[in-house]
């Protein structure tokens, strides 16, 4: 067990925020983003749970056991044998990625916990571990692959196990998003897919998100104009946020590779190269067309995380 001189139990940690699907990859790509969530977490041998959190959305994060970031710590708590040991926590966090956008703010908080606790226990489990645990509590690998590892990342579900390959793309890439003013829920976001898609549209998607990564591998921005496209998920979404296709024209005409839903929403994410230097002009292209539509955002115009979780104190 790692032994800290003052803080024997207490590990801080980063974590990027992440844009899953990228389009195409309907719960299996995800990107990691540069913003971030801190966390600063002391497990307690006492059955006491503290929640300090300040940044976005801080007054909406539940306290107690409801607390997404404790739940991660006490299933690596039980899985790890160590929960008769440490029944509590201080939870202190700081959050720069808003919450319920699309933007991995839940799967940051799962991460966040279970990369802290494993640290402070003397790291029993390794990274895959860690992705599988991370998929249980989220549901999917697509937000908490790019979380953990950085990256863009390619997960596979296979037999309860979870495989990740991750990758910085040879293309240098500028991810800008536009995050609406109001939220959107991933339940009611899922709850309007359908249960069974055409052949068709299958292999809409399967091609795309196959060019997709090859471009991105090989550093062939000639081909990445074709690969944003997606049939999935986003026609039935489209209903949930107001101006959806046009904000996707307006980002492609002000120069964009492409755009996306993030996620489950409600943030739109468009594409582009750091060498076209038109990341301005599309934010401000995308930010008009939602306007036109009575949705006031904001935008954020990121870079691609390389890193992942990163423990600050060891
Ligand atoms: N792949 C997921 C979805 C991401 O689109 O529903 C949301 O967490």
């Amino acid at each position: 067990m790692k032994n800290f001189s003052d803080n024997r139990y207490r590990a801080v940690v980063r974590v990027p925020g992440t844009s899953a699907n990228c389009g195409p990859g309907f719960d299996c790509l995800g990107v990691a983003a540069t913003i971030y969530n801190y966390l600063d977490l002391t497990l307690l041998k006492s059955n006491r749970i503290v929640v300090e959190s300040s940044g976005d959305g801080a007054d909406k994060i539940p306290r107690g056991k409801r607390n997404l970031t404790w739940q991660a710590v006490k299933k690596l708590l039980d899985v790890t044998g160590h929960a008769d040991e440490f029944r509590g926590a201080i939870i202190r966090t700081k959050n720069t990625v808003p919450v319920s956008r699309g933007l991995g703010s839940s799967s940051a908080a799962i991460v966040a916990g279970l990369v802290a606790a494993n640290e402070i226990l003397g790291s029993p489990l390794n990274r895959n571990d860690l992705l599988t645990l991370a998929t249980d509590i989220e549901g999917h690998p697509d937000n908490v692959a790019p979380a953990l590892f950085g990256g863009f990342t390619v997960s596979v579900m296979d037999a309860g196990k979870v495989q990740t390959f991750s990758f910085m793309p040879r293309i240098k890439l500028k991810l800008i998003v536009s995050v609406p003013e109001f939220e959107l829920s991933t339940r009611l976001a899922r709850k309007v897919l359908p249960k069974n898609v055409s052949m068709r549209d299958a292999v809409f998607n399967v091609s795309r998100a196959s060019m997709l990564i090859a471009a991105l591998v090989e550093g062939r921005e000639d081909l990445l104009p074709i690969a944003f496209g997606d049939a999935l998920h986003q026609p039935y979404r489209k209903k949930l946020v107001p101006g959806m296709t046009q904000v996707f024209d307006a980002a492609v005409d002000a120069g964009a590779l492409g755009a996306a839903i993030s996620g489950a929403g409600s943030c739109l994410i468009a594409f582009t190269t750091a060498k076209s230097g038109l990341e301005e002009k599309i934010s401000a292209a995308m930010v008009d067309a939602f306007q036109a539509h009575g949705v006031r955002s904001k935008a954020l115009i990121l870079n691609v995380d390389k890193r992942g979780a990163e423990i600050l104190n060891a």
